[in-house]
């Protein structure tokens, strides 16, 4: 089976390791939009138009399901995927809810993302239907994403800045957070020191890879097979090549990426 992965630019590659890790015999297709990153600050209009043209990418590459690891287009546009794609589309928000649910003892829940995805109120929601009394915190945390990308995860600059957004999570005595960004796995040590023991960080990407493989299980079970399974091929596509995505993409894979693709996207008629 090949899943095509969905992301602005370069965070989605923390899915991307997290599903190697899991289904090491799947193909993938990554197409990260690092011309119009980042997402989370435009508007949900100007996010569904850029989730049209990555739609129309993802078909003519033919994959069998396709995993939006942008958090930012799963709260805001995961419906334009799902209605066009004849396979699983699978966004990080229903998965990092179900996990927080299920690890929370107080039914006290933090969720922290980019601004858009605060302001589509995607995980709240989410979390009220399944769990009314649930008490959810939420806060925008928008300078985590270029700390990420910077490579600065640790030490005193990333430290105040979690101290200062990650406050009203603290205050609310929350013991589960969703890290409800691409980027926010990469600086769990800082985001899990300031919130302190006993409170639980839920990275979407594991709880995503876990997803995909159990429908990659349902799909080979629904599915009898003629031939052996193909060796996986990945291919790597950006839509803006000048960036230093290889560079950073070996922070978020743990090795290096080679044959990187530079695409042209177009809407979807
Ligand atoms: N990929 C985005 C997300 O997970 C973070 C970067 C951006 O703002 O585009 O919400």
């Amino acid at each position: 089976m090949s899943w095509g992965v969905f992301d602005s630019g370069v965070g989605g590659l923390t899915v991307v390791h997290a599903l190697l890790e899991r289904l090491p015999n799947t193909s993938l297709v990554y197409l990260g939009d690092t011309a119009r990153v980042p997402y989370g600050i435009r508007s949900v209009e100007t996010v569904r138009g850029y989730a049209r043209e990555a739609l129309r990418f993802f078909l003519d590459a033919a994959v069998d399901g396709l995993i939006v690891a942008c958090n930012t287009a799963s709260a805001v546009a995961l419906d334009i995927f799902e209605e066009a794609i004849d396979g699983p589309v699978i966004g990080v928000v229903v998965p990092g809810v179900h996990e927080a649910l299920s690890e929370t003892a107080t039914h006290r829940v933090g969720v922290i993302g980019t601004q858009a995805t605060i302001r589509s109120q995607a995980y709240a929601q989410r979390i009220r239907e399944l769990s009314p009394r649930t008490h959810v915190v939420a806060a925008a945390c928008p300078l985590f994403v270029p700390l990420a990308e910077e490579g600065w995860i640790d030490g005193d600059v990333p430290r105040l800045v979690a101290a200062r957004y990650l406050a009203p999570l603290r205050e609310a005595r929350v013991d589960t957070v969703i890290l409800g960004c691409t980027h926010y796995p990469l600086l769990a040590g800082v985001i899990g020191e300031e919130m302190g023991e006993g409170v639980t960080l839920v990275d979407s990407a594991s709880a995503v890879a876990r997803e995909a493989a159990r429908r990659e299980t349902d799909a080979r079970v629904a599915q009898v097979r003629t031939a052996p399974t193909p060796a996986p091929q990945h291919r790597f596509c950006v839509t803006d090549g000048g960036g230093s995505f290889a560079n950073v993409a070996s922070l978020f894979l743990g090795e290096r990426l080679t044959g990187l693709e530079t695409v042209e996207l177009h809407p979807h008629p």
